[in-house]
Parts: C-alpha cells; structure tokens; sequence
C-alpha cells in the first residue's frame, strides 16, 4: 500500500513538478486545485508523464467546508503538502487584502483540517523571500527574517509564524517550512512547466517570452547596484530539484528524522547568479540572440540573495542536479510547447478572483 499525500495547488508551477516527483518515488497524490492561476493542462502533463490519473478536487480552499469534505472522503491521507497560494509580488501590493485572505485563510482551514483528522506530517511553501534583504549572504536558516518588501512576503511569513505557533500546540504534528530562493526552467518532457497570467514578472519566463518574441524587449531592472556586474544577484533552482526537495521532506518525516516539530530548510542551489548571467546562459544554451536593454532598478527588488543549502544536503540528502544552463534550456523548450499548447489549457489572459 502506497502512502496517500494530499496536495494543494497541484496544478501550478511547483505543485505539478511535486506530483511527478511524489508518484516516481511512489506516494499516492491527490491534489486540490481551483485552477484560479492554473490550468488543467497541467494536470494532463502530469497524467503523460507520469501514466497516472490524478484525482483534482476543484476547490477553493477558502471554503472551510468544502475542504473539510476532502478530508472526510479520504481518511487515509497521511501527509499535506500545502502549495496553493497567490505569489505575484506586484499584484500583492496592488490588492493586499487579496493576498491576505487567500493565502491565510486557506492555510488556516488546512491547518484546522490536519488538526481535526489528525494528519502527522506537514510541508509548507515558504519562500527566500522571508529574508528581505539580508545583512550578510549566503543566508543560513538562522538568518533573521527581516521586514517583507511586499504584501506576498508578508504572507509567506505569516505563514510560517502561523505554523510555528501551531507546531507549539499541537505536538502531534510534524511540519517542515521549505524556503525555496528562485524557482526556474520546466520538466524534461516539456510537458509541463511555468504559465504565467497576463504579462510575466519574474526573469526567465520574461527571458522565454522575449526570445519568442510575445514580449518586445526585456529591460534588465538596474546594473548600477553594488554586485559584479552590476545587475541583482539571484539563487536560480532547477524546478524539478525544487519538487524532489518535497519528496525527500515526506521521506524525512515519515522515517522520523526530524529533529524538532517544526524545521526550516532552504532549498537553492548555493550558486548566486545575477541577472546578466542568466540572460548570458540562456543565449549560450539555445543560441538565441536576447534583445534587451538596462533600466531603472525594480522597487522593492533585494540586491543580492543566495543559500546556504547545508542543512537540506546533511539532513534531508537532497543534492541539486540541475545547472543554470539546464535550467535555460528546458525552460525554452517549455516556452517552445506552449506556443502548441491547445486553447482550452492555455491559461485566461486576465485574473479570475
Ligand atoms: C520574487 C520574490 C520571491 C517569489 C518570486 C515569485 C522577493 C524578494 N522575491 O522573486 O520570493 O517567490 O518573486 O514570483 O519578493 N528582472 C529583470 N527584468 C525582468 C524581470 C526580472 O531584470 O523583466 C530581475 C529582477 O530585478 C531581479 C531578478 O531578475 O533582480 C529576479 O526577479 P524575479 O524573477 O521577479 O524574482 P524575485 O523578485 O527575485
């Protein structure tokens, strides 16, 4: 008998790289996903890659009752891994109150859940972003977190202290806060990958999409800032790193290991990079000429952030495969895909709240 693992947030980004992962090393997955930012298609990338249906409650978890219904037609789920959330930096300091009832309201109705069925172990996305902009890099878990630049790194560390206030209440439950620095590039098959709404923010889907030419121009936010070559230092991690990181956490949990009821790990590769590097690998890798041109710097934007990955590698043995280059690459052909994606599993060109 497999180990049955509910998933939030199956159909995005992270969460349908983590089913993949989950079910090659032989978890049962179900995943709750209201497709708000996300299409089905991901879901049917899964199935191909995978060859297994994937059971989708289409639910918002908001909804306390609904969701509890999921628990109660699976008694069996051993294990959450809680992705689903809203993560766009500059729409979290559009409509913050958006952000903060979606991503704690949610957490909070899972918690509860996990509380009342008495699910012994937990994983939560949290994100480097928890860092702010930090005194002194590599970042250490014990790095402090510092005060968030945006309304969604606001969430992420609610979030954790939420969970640390519940880890010390409810010593039943075992949960890990999984730190992830940059998460990039797509799965192998190209079958699944990133989708962003409207007009992308974060770098490499910018890079894709300015390489295939849906997005004029990239403007680099800034090469005036106190690093090598000027432009903001970044940790890229290979998204299918990302989704083992998750797999080898429930492994941990599950064997026991864990040292406390509540522990933080960073998931980044360990190598900073900065923004003209990445641009410089994705023109190596595919052979693609970038137009882009240097602009003002991005408000808000950290300067330099990378990890120190030491305590993922001693603990959980998670070892990142995956180079910038790997990440560039596979991220290409994901955007070379979805120019064949069909219409019904590309994502709404505008937010559905
Ligand atoms: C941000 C969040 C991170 C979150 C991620 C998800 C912070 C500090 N970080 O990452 O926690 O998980 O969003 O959305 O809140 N860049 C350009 N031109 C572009 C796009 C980006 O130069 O067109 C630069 C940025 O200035 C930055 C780097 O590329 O220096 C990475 O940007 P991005 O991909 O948006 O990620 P973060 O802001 O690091």
């Amino acid at each position: 008998m497999s180990t049955k693992v509910l998933v939030t947030g199956g159909s995005g980004y992270i969460g349908s790289h983590t089913l993949v992962d989950l079910i090659e090393n032989g978890y049962e997955v179900i995943s709750v996903d209201n497709n708000s930012r996300s299409t089905i298609g991901m879901l049917e990338g899964v199935e191909k890659i995978t060859g297994e249906k994937i059971k989708n409650y289409k639910v918002d978890l908001c909804n306390f009752e609904e969701t509890r219904a999921i628990f109660e037609e699976n008694p069996n789920i051993k294990g959450v891994i809680h992705f689903a959330a809203y993560k766009a930096v500059g729409e979290s300091v559009e409509n913050p109150l958006l952000y903060f009832h979606n991503n704690m309201q949610s957490l909070i109705n899972v918690l509860q859940c996990i509380e009342e069925f008495e699910i012994e172990n937990f994983v939560f996305s949290s994100s480097c972003t928890v860092y702010g902009n930090p005194d002194k890099i590599p970042v250490t878990e014990e790095t402090p977190r510092k005060q968030a630049e945006s309304p969604y790194g606001l969430t992420k560390q609610m979030g954790e202290q939420m969970i640390e206030a519940f880890a010390a209440s409810n010593k039943k439950v075992n949960s890990i806060l999984l730190r992830y620095f940059n998460p990039a590039g797509a799965h192998a098959s190209a079958l699944i990958g990133e989708l962003p709404i409207d007009r992308p923010q974060n770098l490499t889907p910018v890079i894709t999409q300015t390489a295939i030419g849906k997005i004029p121009q990239l403007t680099v936010f800034g090469n005036d800032y106190s690093t090598r070559d000027g432009s903001c230092i970044r940790d890229m991690i290979h998204v299918c790193d990302l989704a083992h990181a998750h797999t080898l956490a429930l492994n941990y949990l599950f064997a026991q290991k864990n040292k406390t009821n509540c522990e933080v790990f960073n998931i980044g590769s360990g190598d900073g990079i900065t923004v003209l590097e990445s641009i410089q690998a994705f023109e190596e890798t595919t052979g693609k000429k970038l137009n882009y041109v240097i602009g003002a710097r991005r408000p808000g934007d950290v300067i330099a952030i990378y990890a120190n990955n030491d305590k993922a590698r001693a603990e959980l043995g998670w070892i990142p495969k995956y180079n910038i280059k790997d990440i560039m690459k596979s991220a290409w052909n994901w955007e070379l895909y979805i120019e064949k994606m069909p219409t019904h599993l590309q994502l709404p060109t505008k937010r559905l709240n």
